[in-house]
């Protein structure tokens, strides 16, 4: 499995995975159009020249980011690509200078196996600010924020 910086010709495999599970109510749709604007702060994971996953980093302010859009093919659930493809883009952002990285997200135990921490959503105000206010569930959201500090030293 290699996990590698994204590239044109991921983005209507990225689109088909990530639209599977957002067809579930378990992620955002994503267009190609979306995509190729953050393809720069993609990543995927790749076996036999097929993406079997997938997510990127988006910029909310000068120290945090926010990592969206991660999926893995069901067929490979529970054999450590998510798990993966987390630590790449954490590493990722740590090379970048960010200071923190967080998530919305329906599956925070997973993110917490990850080293991320849950947080009150507040803690991650310029994504509240710049998207949360407008979504319609914003008052009734079901998705537990979390957040990992990333340290100056390569340590978290
Ligand atoms: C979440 C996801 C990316 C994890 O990928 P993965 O390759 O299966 O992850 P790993 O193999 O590294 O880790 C699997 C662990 O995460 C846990 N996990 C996966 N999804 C979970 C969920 N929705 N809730 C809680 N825990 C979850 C598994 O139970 C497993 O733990 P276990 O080993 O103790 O059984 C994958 O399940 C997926 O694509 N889900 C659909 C899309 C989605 O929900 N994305 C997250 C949006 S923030």
């Amino acid at each position: 499995m290699l996990i590698r910086p994204a590239t044109e010709a991921d983005i209507q495999p990225i689109c088909d995975l990530v639209n599977g599970f957002a067809d579930q109510n378990l992620m955002l749709h994503r267009t190609p159009e979306q995509v190729r604007r953050a393809l720069g702060d993609f990543l995927v994971a790749e076996e036999d020249g097929r993406v079997m996953g997938c997510g990127y980093i988006a910029y909310l302010g000068p120290d945090l980011v926010e990592l969206r859009s991660l999926a893995v093919q069901p067929a490979l659930h529970g054999r450590g690509v998510g798990g993966k493809i987390v630590d790449a883009l954490v590493e990722m952002a740590r090379r970048r200078g960010l200071r923190q990285i967080c998530a919305l997200t329906l599956a925070p135990q997973f993110f917490q196996r990850q080293g991320f921490r849950v947080v009150d959503r507040w803690a991650i105000s310029p994504k509240i600010w710049s998207e949360c206010v407008y979504c319609p569930k914003f008052h009734v959201c079901d998705e537990v924020a979390v957040l990992k500090e990333l340290g100056d030293d390569g340590k978290d």
